[in-house]
């Protein structure tokens, strides 16, 4: 598949991956999942360096609950506006699990991820992990989203 690189191992990948990697499990600790009882963690690099983070936030009223990604993305528009984001890392685990469980974002936060890059005019890295050890990564959020619906689907 094309903009995509499949490792299976995480030394295999690079060193700011590898912090963004770190940074969302940390991150993950903070995930309030009562009622999935999956935790995600994600961790974005700005362009001067500045790291964000977020986790899930669910809600006894489901539909309520928000994803880590879109925690962590709209964190850097209102702190860091301006800042363009390059890479974003998400990890997720069940709880009291070790091991880390797939982490494929959602619908919703792809569709989010898309209109960053649009507004920045850049694409972010995503890299998320995989199963039995092994991480996908992605060049450009929207490769995970084709055909996708953007503001300029509502010209005339
Ligand atoms: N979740 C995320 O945080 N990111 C995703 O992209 C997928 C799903 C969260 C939402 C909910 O709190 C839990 O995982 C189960 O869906």
């Amino acid at each position: 598949m094309k903009g995509f690189e499949i490792f299976t191992a995480i030394e295999e990948l690079d060193n700011e991956s590898k912090y963004l990697i770190h940074k969302a499990k940390e991150a993950a600790h903070a995930a309030y999942a009562p009622y999935s009882k999956f935790h995600v963690g994600a961790a974005l690099i700005l362009e001067d360096g500045t790291v964000v983070t977020g986790s899930n936030q669910e809600n006894a009223s489901y539909p309520l609950c928000m994803c880590a990604e879109r925690v962590a993305l709209y964190t850097a528009a209102s702190q860091h506006a301006g800042q363009r984001i390059m890479k974003m890392a998400i990890v997720a685990h069940k709880k009291n699990h070790k091991e880390l469980s797939a982490a494929a974002s959602c619908g919703a936060c792809r569709q989010v991820m898309a209109e960053f890059e649009e507004r920045q005019q850049k694409p972010i890295e995503i890299v998320m992990h995989h199963t039995d050890n092994q991480w996908i990564k992605c060049q450009s959020a929207s490769s995970l989203l084709p055909y996708v619906f953007t503001k300029g689907s509502l010209e005339d």
